[in-house]
Order: C-alpha cells, then sequence, then structure tokens
C-alpha cells in the first residue's frame, strides 16, 4: 500500500516521467486536480478516478478532506496515484500531502514531473536564463493580493534582475506589474503570459508591464517578466 504523490507535468503526455506512466498504467484509484488534462488520465484506464477539483455542489474540496481521502484510500487501496500538474512540491500542496500521509502512518512516495515554471516558458521559446539577460529565474506566487497582505516582496523581486516567473497570477498581474515598476522595473520590459502550455490549446499573449494590466488574460497562465520574455526560440522544425 502506497499512495504516490506523482507530477503530471504540464499537459503533454510526452512530457510525463516514465516512472509517472508506469504507476498510472498500474494504479488501482487516481486522484487527480482539475489542471490534468484528458490525454494524460487516459494513460490510467483501468484505475478509479476520482476529480479533487470537485465535490458534490461543485465546489472544490478543502485540502484537510483531501489529505483525509488520501490517508482512507491509503489504507484500503494497494496503489494510489495522487496527480498533480507539473510538480507536485511546486505551489501544488503535496508537501501538505505528504506530511499528512507521514502523520497517519501511510508510506508514499514523490515522482517529480516537469512544472509548469519551465514547461510553459519552454513552449513559448523562452530561455528562463540566457548569457547577458538573465543569470537567475524566480517562481513566484500571483495568488495573493498584491495591494494586501502578501508574503512577496515584489519590489524586491524587481531589482534582482532575475527574471520572474509568476504562477496563478492572471487576477493580480495589473498590481504586480505596477509593484514591479515601483521596484525600478523599465515599464517596458516583456511579459509573455503563456495559457495552457503544452497542450491543443496553448496560446502565447506577448506585452509588457505597462500594458499587461489592459490584456484579457484566462487562466492557467504562466507569466513570464524580464528581458528574456521578448525571445521567441520556439521550435524551427524541418518540414522537408
Ligand atoms: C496551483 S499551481 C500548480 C503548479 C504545478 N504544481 C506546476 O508545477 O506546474 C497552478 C498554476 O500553475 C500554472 N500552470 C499549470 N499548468 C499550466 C499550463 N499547462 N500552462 C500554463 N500555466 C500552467 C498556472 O499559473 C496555474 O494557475
Amino acid at each position: 500500500v502506497t499512495v504516490h504523490l506523482v507530477g503530471a507535468g504540464p499537459g503533454d503526455p510526452q512530457l510525463l516521467t516514465v516512472r509517472a506512466v508506469e504507476l498510472l498504467s498500474t494504479c488501482d484509484v487516481v486522484v487527480h486536480d482539475r489542471l490534468v488534462p484528458a490525454p494524460v488520465l487516459a494513460l490510467a484506464p483501468r484505475a478509479t478516478r476520482i476529480d479533487a477539483g470537485k465535490r458534490r455542489g461543485g465546489d472544490p474540496m478543502a485540502q484537510h478532506q483531501l489529505n483525509d481521502l488520501l490517508v482512507e484510500l491509503g489504507r484500503s487501496s494497494s496503489t494510489v496515484v495522487r496527480l498533480k500538474g507539473g510538480d507536485p512540491f511546486v505551489f501544488g500542496r503535496g508537501g501538505e500531502e505528504a506530511e499528512a500521509l507521514d502523520a497517519a502512518g501511510v508510506p508514499y512516495e514523490v515522482v517529480p514531473g516537469i512544472s509548469s515554471a519551465l514547461a510553459a516558458p519552454m513552449a513559448a521559446g523562452i530561455p528562463v536564463t540566457m548569457r547577458h539577460h538573465a543569470s537567475a529565474f524566480t517562481v513566484l506566487t500571483g495568488h495573493e493580493d498584491p495591494t494586501g497582505d502578501t508574503d512577496v516582496d515584489w519590489e524586491a523581486h524587481a531589482a534582482t534582475g532575475a527574471t520572474l516567473v509568476i504562477l496563478m497570477g492572471v487576477a493580480h498581474i495589473e498590481g504586480i506589474a505596477k509593484r514591479l515598476v515601483v521596484g525600478g522595473l523599465d515599464p517596458g520590459t516583456p511579459v509573455t503570459a503563456v495559457h495552457w502550455a503544452c497542450t491543443d490549446d496553448q496560446r502565447v499573449t506577448r506585452t509588457d508591464l505597462a500594458s499587461v494590466g489592459a490584456v484579457e488574460l484566462t487562466p492557467p497562465c504562466t507569466i513570464v517578466v524580464g528581458d528574456v520574455a521578448a525571445f521567441d526560440l520556439s521550435p524551427r522544425l524541418d518540414t522537408g
């Protein structure tokens, strides 16, 4: 009996790890979240699927309910996959789930996945580091209201010169952009938003800090801020 906390990558089944595919093809139960697309779930044909993004009544399950569910399943099923978009330990609450399993004495394993923090910039042809442009990149949550209580010191991040990769930032991007400019970034700093990277619904929007607040973006998006966001090194394939 083991609960496997598995990274599903950004959406393209070809970007799963070999270990993830192996576990999906043999598991009894998959508990997945909203961001795991159908082609990835299709790799677990014999498993019972539980959508953790929904509960009766339509609301997502609260984290404590989900932790309890994983403990319960871990005690009653032989192989449980908790499938999370991207990497389980990058803004995925995988840490909380591992802690809950550990506290309950349920064996678990964590299988990393390719985070959207890396895959989404790549899908738009953006190298997050590049000599002479950016020697570091920082992955941040944009979920917190930048005008209210937030742990993210946007002005301080603006001053580092690192590429900023913002997850969950669509709702607050206007306020975030303003704070980055207050922190010293040029209003013309390139900003690229990648919607549903690595899926058939991928859409790339290129703008800058001055204009991003006026651009219509729809979640899920990964938003890249910095000089490198102007690059487009997406594949040039030999089609001849
Ligand atoms: C709760 S976080 C989970 C991140 C995930 N654990 C990871 O490593 O990619 C959800 C956010 O990840 C980003 N995200 C996840 N999948 C994405 C995709 N296919 N394209 C663009 N952004 C994505 C979006 O910012 C979304 O709001």
